[in-house]
């Protein structure tokens, strides 16, 4: 698609990831824009709606236009905070937020795209943070690439949630395995053609290699796709609408109180391509 032809306002916020916005809801709900949306956001990895404001009805009606929202524990609008009076037992796992991570990368087929609408702020912490993993993929060195292109990773539940629970009870480990590991191919050759890093704190090890050696890969390639120039941050205000792709991106929260009430809605796009 020829970018010069859309009609939306757009701002870049940094040169590598990061692209806002400007429209109105009723635009934005009319879906007249969703083939551009949709290539802003594998081109640009995270899209930003300041203020957009859409209550939860509004935002699966947004999402509908974008892809196919997936149910999660049976809802379409899931609350993300860390306030077990907010969100029960998920909130045990979010933890894990704090970390970079690709959302539901232990599945066969991960989300496409997650869209977040913040309804409740933190007084601290909470800012989250996008790393594009097609970037950090294309500036590689050449050495580097070569030396990566055809390995395989291991995927685990279970590594996400050591992470910040070093000491797990045998009934917790217990449950954390019964996510079956996943692997995936290191380096994610979309339908595309172009290439992208799958990195992120479910990556346990490196197949073929000793755990220490294939430990200090995977510490060394998030380290490098996580530099800054890679990065994006926001700031969030209440009624900001971010859409991430989860494909070509990984993200993490700033620490916040978990008694904070920060509260996030999140709609989840189903994945349409699996890593290859
Ligand atoms: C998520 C997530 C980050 C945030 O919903 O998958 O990682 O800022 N959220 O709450
Ligand atoms: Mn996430």
């Amino acid at each position: 698609m020829n970018v010069a032809m859309l009609k939306l306002k757009t701002i870049d916020l940094t040169p590598r990831i990061g692209t806002e916005i400007q429209s109105d809801v009723d635009t934005l709900l009319s879906g007249k824009y969703a083939a551009e949306i949709r290539e802003l956001l594998e081109q640009r990895g995270v899209l930003i709606f300041r203020e957009l404001g859409l209550t939860e009805e509004q935002q699966k009606v947004f999402s509908n236009t974008l892809g196919k929202p997936m149910q999660q524990n049976g809802k379409v609008v899931l609350n993300i905070s860390l306030d077990k009076g907010l969100n029960g037992a998920l909130a045990a796992y979010l933890e894990g937020s704090f970390y970079w991570h690709i959302d539901l990368s232990t599945a066969d087929v991960p989300s496409r795209a997650s869209l977040l609408t913040a309804r409740k702020l933190s007084q601290t912490g909470g800012d989250t943070l996008f790393a594009n993993t097609y970037a950090a993929w294309d500036d590689l060195p050449e050495s580097k690439k070569k030396e990566i292109e055809n390995l395989r990773v291991v995927h685990t539940f279970e590594n996400s949630q050591r992470v910040f629970k070093p000491n797990p009870t045998y009934a917790e480990l217990l449950e954390w395995q019964e996510k079956k590991p996943k692997t995936h191919p290191l380096v994610w050759t979309h339908q595309s053609g172009r290439k992208s890093l799958v990195l992120g704190m479910t990556a346990s090890h490196v197949e073929g290699m000793s755990l220490e050696e294939g430990r200090l890969l995977l510490c060394w390639l998030n380290e490098w796709a996580s530099q800054p120039q890679f990065v994006y941050t926001h700031k969030w205000k209440v009624g900001d609408l971010l859409i991430w792709d989860n494909t070509g991106c990984m993200h993490r929260v700033e620490p916040y109180p978990f008694d904070s009430g920060r509260l996030m809605t999140r709609t989840t796009l189903e994945g349409e391509e699996r890593v290859a």
